[in-house]
């Protein structure tokens, strides 16, 4: 069997590195097209040589610029890659606009599209994410869920054939690497920050960082708190904070490039609490037991919000600073619980599609 897969962005190399593995033990030919969406060093290469993500077959060179351009360029060179390369299935990642041009460009040739983290809503179409998420899941053939809730999500928009209930697959990267994280990352020695001395935060939300009003409110809450803040910048946000002319005043906010994937599992769980608007970041943060604050007014990650581990805010200062005083003021929650992809479970459910 030969399988295309799409990846473009950092979140999507950090997932591939599980699902590639397990097609080597399949026996399955993947072909990995690299967009080229994320292409810092710091947001791509980075991660293949840490994780060790095969290289990828070509990269398409098609990062920045406007959603239209970029999803438009990328369709069309995976289109062409496609009908050079003959593929039995296309596999996608998550929500990003690498994933909504892999499927497409599938779905159009009668490939069928295999969606890993399908059926995730935050029901904000103002999220470009959300309708990546939308569009890819119904032009997807295999549906593969990480919760009850995106299983649930499907069911109401009319999809229930080929949809699968497979678990987590960050979940299940981040239990093989967080053992090694703690063991070999000297990220904090090298920050000269202590464990549960320091607040966490990422960036990087198109709602959060193209409004200058909302970035620079973000910033000076980050600049006003009482505890170190380590800031992995993306280069979006570092890019906008250029534009406003903005300038850290403050020692205390630690701003660094972005880092690999083991400083980012070793910054999380050493962290006293996470204010950030990622995606991915909200449920590692919950499942090392760091509380995340989410500068954000809706979520696809539910379970955190219901475990108890994080709290939407949005971006308004009063917010944020009460949801740190709940947090340090209570006793933390339990355990989170959650479905871990499995690479048995995975390879079962391949032979079946
Ligand atoms: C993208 C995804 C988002 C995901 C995020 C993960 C979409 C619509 N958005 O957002 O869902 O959460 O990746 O990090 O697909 N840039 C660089 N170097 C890079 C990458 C980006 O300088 O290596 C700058 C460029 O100016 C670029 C801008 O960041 O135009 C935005 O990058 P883009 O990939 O379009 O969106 P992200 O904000 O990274
Ligand atoms: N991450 C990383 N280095 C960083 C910031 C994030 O390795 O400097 C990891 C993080 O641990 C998570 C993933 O990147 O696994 C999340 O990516 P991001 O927040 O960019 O995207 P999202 O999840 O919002 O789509």
């Amino acid at each position: 069997m030969k399988i295309t897969t799409v990846i473009g962005a950092r979140p999507q190399f950090i997932k591939a590195s599980f699902l590639s593995r397990c097609f080597c033990d399949l026996g399955v030919r993947e072909r990995l097209l690299h967009t080229g969406q994320h292409y810092d060093a710091n947001m791509s290469e980075v991660f293949f040589e840490e994780l060790q993500i095969p290289k990828p077959a070509r990269n398409l060179g098609v990062g920045g610029q406007g959603h239209g351009a970029q999803t438009g360029q990328m369709l069309s060179a995976i289109e062409a890659d496609l009908l050079d390369f003959s593929a039995d299935a296309m596999l996608v990642y998550g929500d990003t606009n690498s994933t909504l041009a892999g499927a497409l460009a599938a779905a159009k040739l009668h490939i069928p599209v295999i969606h890993i983290e399908a059926g995730l809503r935050s029901f904000d179409k103002k999220m470009p994410e959300e309708i990546n998420r939308i569009l890819t899941d119904h032009v997807s053939d295999s549906l593969l869920c990480p919760t009850p809730a995106a299983v649930e999500n499907l069911k109401n928009e009319g999809i229930s054939s080929s949809v699968h209930l497979v678990g987590d697959v960050m979940h299940r990267v981040l239990l093989d690497l967080a053992p090694i994280a703690k063991e070999k990352s000297t990220i904090l020695e090298r920050l000269s920050v202590f464990p549960k001395q320091y607040y966490l935060s990422t960036i990087h939300r198109a709602e959060n960082t193209d409004d200058p009003v909302i970035l620079s409110r973000i910033m000076e809450t980050l600049t006003s708190l009482n505890e170190d803040v380590v800031l992995p910048l993306h280069p979006r946000t570092k890019q906008k904070l250029k534009e406003i002319g903005w300038d850290n005043q403050s020692d205390r906010l630690k701003i660094i490039e972005p880092v690999g994937y083991l400083d980012m599992l070793a910054l999380t769980a050493g962290a006293k609490l996470l204010m950030t608007d990622s995606g991915g970041l909200q449920k590692e943060a919950a499942w090392l037991s760091t509380p995340c604050i989410t500068l954000r007014d809706t979520t696809e990650w539910v379970e955190t919000i219901e475990s108890g581990w994080n709290t939407l805010v949005g971006t308004e200062d009063e917010k944020i600073l009460s949801a740190i005083n709940q947090y340090e003021q209570n006793e933390l929650p339990g355990p989170m619980q959650v479905k871990t992809l499995t690479a048995e479970s995975f390879v079962e459910l391949f032979k079946q599609i």
